[in-house]
């Protein structure tokens, strides 16, 4: 295993390239599973999850090209050979249930491994079932797999989302394209992945209106074609980033950036103390002062405050001049870098579904611990201002989501490198 080591080294300073969404993308990849012709993808991010569902993709029989040193993907499904995803695929990457609307709209049946929790929650599939059962499936859950069937092809349907799934709309959106008559999704998220998803399927010939809002409608079509599609810009990994200069000081220009991506969050940077400006060519960000201001933070679906950005912007605030709280309304468990950022000395009050920061001075190095995605980088990010050494071990957890990030940190001058864990 590999760990990453940051010293505390100062203002950054120059520009950092974002990627390709990778919640976008591990959505966009299914979508191949509706058509028999090729679907290619630009701009896509270079993650190990990416590789985990061509994987997934490629263990049904969909064949998956990874071009220009990943950059680009080449997928096509004219003929899947099995619809079982295996748990051992699954458990690792719980997007893998995005495969289970496509490949019952395309083929009727489909065996799905129900992907389990993880660290941040217990993540159930119900709002996914329901809405496939909505529209004809019948469902059959037995041995930790899915069962699912619907012989004669899938019908359109009202699907009445009671909260806000992002996974959900995803499969009930993929799902309906190829269904007999109109689907309506009602309360359905309206993440940019999700407007993206639907902007690709539309060149695939689906007949899509309303992504972006919480109602969804589509009309069924008998097959879609292939086509080609850019994968959005990756606005956690733009905020994570945005939030690099505002914790060690400095100006990065963020390449790609857009505001309209990072609203929220944007909003609350700049209420911390943080300029967030647009460019020709991204957003650059720079701290006004020695040091920002509490700010309270409510974790909401888009256009909200992201909860994958909740993490990161709590190292940001253990060092904020006053008390900041921070409410993590999505997932039950998602407070776990508080004890590793508390290591670092930070002064955090977790309890349930608040954490309560006290802002102090400085934090100082300490061997941490990764234990999630984005917790991960939350730690990295509260390296970079601490006063020596910060270890993080298990950086397997951010490889996940960040394309090589000591080197992305490294070119604005953080003093960052990644080793081999001994032992
Ligand atoms: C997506 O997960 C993202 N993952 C998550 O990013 C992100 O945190 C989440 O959306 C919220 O924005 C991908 O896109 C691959 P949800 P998803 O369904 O779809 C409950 C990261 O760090 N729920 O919107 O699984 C669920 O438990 C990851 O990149 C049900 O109860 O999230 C949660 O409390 C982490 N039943 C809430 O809804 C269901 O059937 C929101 O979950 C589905 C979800």
């Amino acid at each position: 295993m590999d760990r990453i080591v940051v010293t505390g080294n100062g203002p950054l300073s120059g520009q950092i390239p974002i990627a390709g969404a990778k919640n976008a993308c591990l959505t966009l990849m299914p979508a191949t599973l509706l058509s028999d012709e090729p679907l290619t993808l630009t701009n896509a991010p270079r993650l190990s999850d990416i590789r985990t569902m061509s994987t997934l993709l490629q263990s049904l029989g969909a064949e998956v090209s990874a071009l220009n040193d990943g950059k680009v993907l080449a997928l096509s499904s004219h003929g899947l050979s099995n619809h079982t995803a295996d748990y051992d695929i699954v458990r690792k990457m719980r997007a893998s249930i995005l495969v289970l609307g496509p490949m019952l709209a395309r083929d009727g049946h489909a065996v799905v491994s129900l992907p389990g929790g993880c660290a941040i929650g217990a993540r159930p599939v119900d709002l996914h079932l329901r809405a496939l059962e909505a529209m004809g499936a019948t469902l059959d859950l037995r041995d930790g797999y899915v069962h699912a069937e619907a012989r004669g092809g899938l019908k359109g349907a009202v699907v009445d989302f009671p909260l806000v799934s992002v996974g959900a709309t995803e499969n009930a959106l993929m799902a309906a394209t190829l269904a007999k008559g109109m689907t309506v999704l009602n309360n359905a998220a309206r993440e940019p992945e999700i407007v993206d998803l639907a902007r690709c399927l539309r060149k695939m010939g689906a007949q899509i209106e309303g992504e972006g809002t919480s109602e969804i409608t589509i009309q069924g079509v008998d097959r879609l074609h292939g086509a080609t599609h850019p994968v959005v810009t990756d606005r956690i990994e733009l905020g994570t980033y945005m939030l690099a200069p505002a914790i060690a000081g400095g100006e990065v220009e963020l390449l790609g950036g857009t505001l309209s991506l990072v609203a929220a969050f944007a909003e609350k940077l700049e209420a911390a103390g943080v300029s967030v400006t647009e460019t020709p060519t991204g957003l650059t960000v720079t701290r006004r002062g020695d040091r920002v201001r509490a700010v309270d933070v409510v974790t909401e679906p888009f256009p909200g405050f992201p909860t994958d950005l909740q993490a990161q912007m709590m190292a940001l605030l253990c060092t904020a001049e006053g008390t900041s709280v921070l409410e993590e309304t999505i997932f039950e468990n998602r407070f776990m870098h508080a004890p590793e950022l508390m290591r670092m000395g930070a002064r955090i009050d977790v309890h349930g579904g608040h954490a309560t920061v006290t802002g102090v001075d400085r934090l100082r190095g300490a061997p941490v611990m990764a234990t999630d995605l984005r917790a991960s980088v939350s730690l990295i990010l509260a390296g970079l201002a601490a006063e020596g050494e910060t270890i993080v071990s298990r950086v397997y957890h951010l490889d996940r989501g960040y394309e090589r990030v000591e080197e992305k940190l490294g070119n604005v001058g953080a003093l960052i490198r990644r080793e081999r864990e001994d032992g």
